[in-house]
């Protein structure tokens, strides 16, 4: 069978910036993602530069990576970072208490990771430790990174090889200090940040956008104590300057009962639709944290950043169940086509997104088996969506589309969004439907247009992967895309991602 949908797009009529930021990555200190991931050492016989693995360097460089987050999650908040500077064979090696309880060696610390950050064309988004570090090992370790005369901590670090200071954009004030970052209230976590981002100073010309760390899905009292305590904070108004600049929140999707609770493949038509819902519903709560920003900040001081995404299912039989290796199927594709047209459409307040995680952890780009590495899915929506970045906001109004009941709720069958730049434009559609194909004609008016290309991204079905022996199965293809009249026509397959990339007349 095949569906029909319509949609209206005034290609002359433009919003916000999309926020190139939102397209950012996250790298912990988790299972296979930096050791064995991005790390391989020097002495690998896996190709890499200074310890780095080169393939996944190149995979990534064709996303256009923005920024990347380390070295955690839970992991920020045990992290001190003078175990990781200095020559690698004095290092101390230390326990991974979150994450498989493993011993690790610190070799990929922070010269390495700022290594990383040069090499992929990525901004740094470092994450601090309060959980379990001192205020003044965090104004340190800003001070390493970012100072360029002859301050202690520029010394230090020039005696460790790097002469010139590095730009540091943003700096994550803990993590999830409601939980394994130190099972904190809002109230206390409030003040906490207040003090520790004080004393991270921006040198010389580094400017740091801080980052306080948020709430869990839609708790958004979390987000409420932490504005009310910022807007009230009688230094900071005084001198014009806040002490944070961002407020994160975190948004793991499964098929409803939990994360860490299902396979990521097979799955059920029901469990499918089901996930589908809960990606979907990341409207409701990034509509809740900016209605709530909007009533302390109706300037648009604060930004939200929502820097921890994707799916979170069971680990891959036969791994260990600390390090989060899961399968990545065109179901997770989805979830990411979902995640983005909201955070496009919400581009005012949302001014950067991490999904997690980058390499083998969680909802990944890639995955590597010793020396093969996999693009997943989810990848290539990472490759289609690229001209969104940076990009003026479009509205897509959507109309008279298909739906079908999930949990007693209608599930819409079409999501999309779209934006422009230059002389062109960018739509992203996705197609949830698993048994039906869906025609959409999409009426697009204001300006003059032609295809310049389209391409879907599906399977055979929503579960299919990609794997070392068939790593083209999931890939985008042409799409047929007729444009006549103004009037734009493509027919997605079922459980399909497509983009539609336009000249502009
Ligand atoms: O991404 C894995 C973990 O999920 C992170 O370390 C933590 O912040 C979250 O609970």
């Amino acid at each position: 069978t095949t569906t029909t949908a319509r949609a209206i797009i005034d290609l002359d009529v433009t919003g916000h910036r999309i926020n190139r930021h939102i397209y950012g990555h996250f790298a912990e200190h988790l299972g296979r993602c930096i050791y064995d991931g991005f790390w391989v050492g020097e002495d690998s016989a896996i190709p890499n530069v200074r310890g780095i693995r080169l393939d996944i360097v190149e995979a990534l460089r064709a996303l256009d990576i923005p920024n990347l987050r380390w070295p955690g999650g839970c992991f920020a908040d045990t992290y001190h970072w003078r175990d990781g500077i200095g020559p690698r064979e004095q290092r101390p090696r230390i326990a991974n208490t979150n994450w498989g309880d493993v011993v690790e060696n610190n070799h990929f610390g922070t010269h390495e990771f700022m290594d990383l950050c040069d090499l992929l064309g990525a901004d740094a988004y470092v994450n601090g430790n309060i959980g379990s570090g001192t205020v003044q090992e965090m104004a340190e370790w800003v001070e390493y990174l970012t100072r360029g005369d002859d301050s202690p901590m520029a010394r230090l670090r020039r005696e460790n090889g790097r002469d010139e200071p590095w730009k540091v954009p943003f700096w994550g004030l803990g993590n999830e200090a409601w939980g394994c970052g130190g099972n904190m209230s809002a109230a206390h976590y409030a003040e906490e940040a207040r003090r520790y981002a004080t004393f991270t100073h921006n040198h010389g010309e580094n400017r740091l956008t801080r980052i306080a760390a948020g709430a869990n899905e839609d708790d958004l009292d979390w987000t409420r104590v932490l504005m009310k305590s910022l807007m009230d904070c009688h230094g900071c108004t005084l001198y014009g300057n806040l002490p944070y600049q961002a407020i994160s929140f975190h948004y793991y999707t499964h098929s409803g009962s939990g994360i860490n609770t299902e396979d990521a493949v097979p799955f059920s038509d029901e469990k499918y639709y089901e996930t589908m819902a809960y990606a979907a519903d990341v409207e409701r709560v990034v509509r809740g944290h900016v209605a709530v920003m909007d009533s302390y900040d109706p300037d648009n001081r604060v930004s939200l950043v929502c820097d921890e995404w994707g799916t979170w299912w069971n680990v891959e039989e036969g791994t260990n169940l600390g390090f989060l290796f899961q399968q990545n199927t065109v179901r997770d594709a989805l979830v990411a086509g979902l995640h983005f047209d909201v955070f496009h459409r919400y581009a005012r307040r949302l001014s950067m997104a991490n999904i997690a995680q980058t390499v083998n952890v969680l909802q990944a780009m890639v995955l590597t088996d010793g020396d093969r590495l996999v693009l997943t899915p989810t990848y290539h929506v990472f490759e289609m969506n690229k001209g969104h970045q940076d990009a003026l906001q479009l509205t897509a109004h959507v109309r008279d589309l298909p739906t079908t009941r999930v949990r007693g709720e209608d599930l819409p069958l079409i999501s999309m969004s779209a934006s422009t730049r230059e002389e062109t434009a960018l739509i992203s559609l996705s197609h949830l439907a698993v048994d039906a194909d869906c025609t959409v004609s999409i009426d697009l008016r204001g300006r003059g247009a032609t295809v310049s290309r389209a391409r879907v991204l599906t399977g055979d079905d929503a579960s299919a992967f990609n794997d070392a022996a068939t790593p083209d199965r999931v890939a985008p293809r042409a799409l047929d895309a007729v444009l006549r009249d103004g009037m734009l026509t493509v027919t997605m397959p079922p459980h399909s991602f497509a983009t539609v990339e336009l000249e502009l007349e």
